[in-house]
């Protein structure tokens, strides 16, 4: 069997790393445009930061896991082709800022059709509007190139930062495909290569509209979860509540679960904004305009958190941050990831930013070049310093702004950094991931998300 993924993302890569781990009988190859991309997958340094990543990499790496830009090739010697290519949101044309852009996965189906070599198994990685298998179906049967071709979705619910534990030990694999015989029959084909490690009671099938629509709506619902936290602790900021004491009491109660009630600055990650906006997209392409209205309100309240905790800082600050230093510590979307894809940090930074106010940036894992592009600024612009460590960024600044959990804020002494701050010091602590006493007795004047 040989098993081949187009796109070498946070993904594709990791999945696949996975595979070959586990099936070792399995050729996989990970092919991408991208060269650069490629290379740092075959070295020591690897595109992507995950615990326990490069370890399963090596593990198969030049045995049966390969990385490569051979694209042609490699779909023609495979069996079966996993699309896992990114699906923006479009930024032109009709449905601009909402519907998902999926030039990327008909050129993959074009090229799959193209290249032939043999029947095959197409299976949708990527997250994909409702439907979108049709189009892959068509694309595919109008090769007229005599072979045959199952599509399959298999969308992937890894969340970053934890995808090995994820990908391991998953909570359920979806696949959806064709009712037909030969359908069922490609279904039982991948749900064999997960079988090799996963309970078969946790391998959901459906079919292949379900499963499109169930990866949209898992995340819809896991987003809806964060904004109404969010949007409970404005209201606790009002009144006195504390909003991780009201998550803890409705987070006992079985029905609603602990799960995703952690209050925020804000979700970000390349998937939470964009799959609402397309789910909300598709909302109103069927005709149902209030549908489409109560999903967006959880894009809403996402922006209007970013925004109150920017507010925070203002207020907190006389209004006027013009020509002040602030450490910003973290910048990924959240811990033990080198994303920043829709960060908070890129809003929050953005907006201190119109204010004139200079940056000290640290984050563990994001690149220099990250942080500089997500910001829309080039290097050596003054306004913003990237710093190599916790207490280079905090050095002679007037406030600390916390926008990434990284375990390693929590080992910082906080009076040592106090000591090197202009006073008054402010701590604004936007994943209230900090012991409060230790900042408070520090001196720090202390601002978190729900709490007075
Ligand atoms: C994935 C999913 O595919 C996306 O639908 C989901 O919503 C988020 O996760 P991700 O792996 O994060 O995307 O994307 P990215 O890290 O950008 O990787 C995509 C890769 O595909 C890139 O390396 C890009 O170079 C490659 N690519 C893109 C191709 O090789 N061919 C193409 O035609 C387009
Ligand atoms: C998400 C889904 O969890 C995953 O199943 C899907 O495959 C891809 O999208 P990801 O975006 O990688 O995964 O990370 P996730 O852990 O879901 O966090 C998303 C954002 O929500 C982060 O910014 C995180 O900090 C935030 N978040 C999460 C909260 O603010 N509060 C919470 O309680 C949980």
């Amino acid at each position: 069997m040989k098993i081949c993924c187009i796109g070498a993302g946070y993904v594709g890569g990791p999945t696949m790393a996975m595979i070959a781990k586990q099936c070792e009988s399995t050729m996989v190859t990970v092919v991408d445009l991208n060269q650069d991309r490629i290379d740092e997958w075959n070295s020591d340094k690897l595109p992507v930061y995950e615990p326990g990543l490069l370890e399963t990499v090596k593990s198969a790496r030049g045995k049966n896991l390969f990385f490569t830009t051979d694209i042609d090739q490699t779909i023609k010697d495979s069996d079966i082709i996993f699309i896992s290519v990114n699906t923006p949101t479009k930024d032109y044309g009709e449905g601009k800022g909402r519907s998902a852009d999926l030039k990327y996965i008909e050129s993959c189906a074009r090229n799959i059709a193209k290249v032939g070599g043999g029947d095959k198994i197409v299976v949708e990685k990527s997250t994909v509007p409702v439907r979108t298998a049709q189009m892959v179906k068509e694309i595919l049967s109008s090769a007229d190139n005599g072979y045959s071709y199952q599509i399959l979705s298999n969308p992937e619910f890894l969340a970053e930062g934890t995808a090995i534990a994820d990908l391991e030990n998953p909570d359920r694999v979806l696949i959806g495909g064709e009712t037909t015989e030969a359908g069922q029959q490609a279904v039982e084909k991948l749900a064999n290569i997960y079988a090799q490690w996963i309970d078969r009671e946790k391998i959901i099938t459906t079919n292949l509209w379900s499963s499109e629509l169930s990866k949209l709506t898992a995340n819809a619902f896991l987003a809806q979860r964060i904004s109404s936290i969010n949007a409970i602790s404005a209201l606790c900021e009002a009144t006195g509540a504390d909003v991780d004491e009201v998550a803890n009491a409705i987070g006992t109660d079985s029905r609603i679960g602990p799960k995703f009630l952690k209050s925020s600055v804000g979700f970000g990650g390349s998937c939470f904004q964009k799959d609402i906006l397309n789910l909300s997209y598709l909302c109103q392409h069927f005709g149902l305009p209030e549908v489409a209205d109560y999903w967006n309100q959880v894009v809403q309240m996402n922006e209007h958190q970013k925004n109150r905790f920017f507010q925070r800082i203002m207020e907190a600050m006389f209004n006027t941050i013009s020509g002040k230093n602030l450490a910003i510590l973290g910048f990924a979307f959240k811990k033990d990831t080198n994303d920043a894809r829709e960060s908070p940090a890129i809003s929050i930074c953005k907006k201190l930013l119109e204010e004139c106010a200079h940056l000290k940036i640290y984050d563990p894992e994001v690149s220099k070049l990250s942080i500089l592009n997500s910001l829309g600024i080039k290097e050596g612009d003054k306004r913003v310093h990237i710093c190599n460590n916790a207490e280079e960024a905090t050095n002679e600044t007037h406030a600390i702004v916390l926008l990434t959990e990284w375990d390693e804020f929590r080992e910082l002494n906080y009076e040592n950094i106090f000591s090197q701050m202009q006073k008054p010091a402010y701590f604004f602590d936007g994943r209230n991931h900090i012991d409060p006493t230790i900042i408070k007795e520090a001196g720090f004047r202390l601002f978190r998300i729900g709490k007075n």
